[in-house]
């Protein structure tokens, strides 16, 4: 467990998505340990009031920058607003999704703009912000992914597919920088109680399952940067495989199925 990341990776760190939820609890805690943070997010009023908490609490630098990550020139413009900064941890942590409507219930520009900040942004970023962290031989790239990422489910199908992406494409650069001195790590979470969770699924579904605290989550992800390529929140084996094991895929698709209509009956 490493609790100076500034000494271990690098003084500043990134979280795309960071003023609230997971991300902001990401950010509070890389503060407390000893790190500079740049929050990205949209919405400019949250991000400078997480942005005010964190410069108060732990004392250190703190930098916004409002942009939408589904834009095509986000993480460009991310990198330009960044080239003084040595980023030591990137934490690409927006991805939320909505899990309320079916496939063809949702336009089809509503599912590009997820892949486009789920996987297309991600994956820019993992490259733009990746390359200087192996040539300086240190740093950590964090992508978060879920469950979902498991199988595929009913309502929810573009939003599995994506952080599929993300989990898949993290245990490959994990695979690659192994010997860089660049940790990769993809937590793969669950159901965790964070504004954007709470948006889509409802308070009825909520009495019966519980949420994960995200700062909880943020402290765990940031203990193990170390012990990728997959980390499993909540799981007593993290870093095990999928919790389907042997099941057929299709056994598999149709359990997620009848959670998933239980969920909504319920
Ligand atoms: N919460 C869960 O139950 C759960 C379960 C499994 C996996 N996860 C994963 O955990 C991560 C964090 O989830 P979360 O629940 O905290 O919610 P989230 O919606 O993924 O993240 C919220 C943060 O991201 C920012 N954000 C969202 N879309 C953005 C965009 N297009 N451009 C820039 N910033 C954006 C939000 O600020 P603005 O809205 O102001 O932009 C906020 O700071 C996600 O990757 C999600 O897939 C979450």
């Amino acid at each position: 467990m490493t609790t100076d990341l500034a000494n271990k990776y690098g003084p500043w760190g990134i979280v795309a998505g960071g003023s609230d939820g997971v991300g902001a609890a990401f950010a509070q805690t890389m503060a407390a340990r000893g790190m500079n943070v740049v929050l990205v997010a949209r919405r400019t009023s949250v991000l400078e009031e997480t942005a005010a908490e964190i410069r108060d609490r732990h004392g250190v630098e703190v930098r916004t920058i409002a942009l939408d990550l589904s834009d095509t020139s986000a993480i460009a413009d991310l990198e330009k607003a960044t080239s003084d900064l040595e980023i030591g941890v990137f934490v690409f942590n927006a991805g939320g999704g909505n899990h309320s409507a079916s496939f063809l219930d949702q336009s089809l520009d509503t599912h590009l703009e997820l892949v486009q900040r789920n996987c297309v942004s991600v994956l820019e970023a993992a490259h733009r912000f990746g390359a200087p962290m192996v040539a300086r031989g240190r740093g950590a790239m964090v992508l978060l992914s879920s469950t979902s990422a498991w199988i595929g489910g009913a309502s929810y199908a573009s939003y599995s597919a994506t952080k599929s992406f993300d989990l898949i494409l993290a245990e490959g650069l994990w695979a690659e920088w192994r010997d860089t001195g660049v940790d990769v790590l993809a937590p793969v979470l669950g159901l965790t109680d964070t504004p954007s969770m709470r948006r889509v699924v409802d308070a009825a579904t909520l009495e019966h399952v519980e949420a994960a605290d995200p700062n909880e989550v943020a402290v765990e992800i940031l203990d193990h940067l170390a012990d990728g390529p997959t980390w499993i929140l909540g799981s007593d084996d993290p870093l095990g495989g999928s919790p389907f094991g042997a099941m057929s895929r299709r056994d598999g698709v149709l359990t997620m199925l009848r959670m998933v209509s239980a969920g909504a009956d319920s």
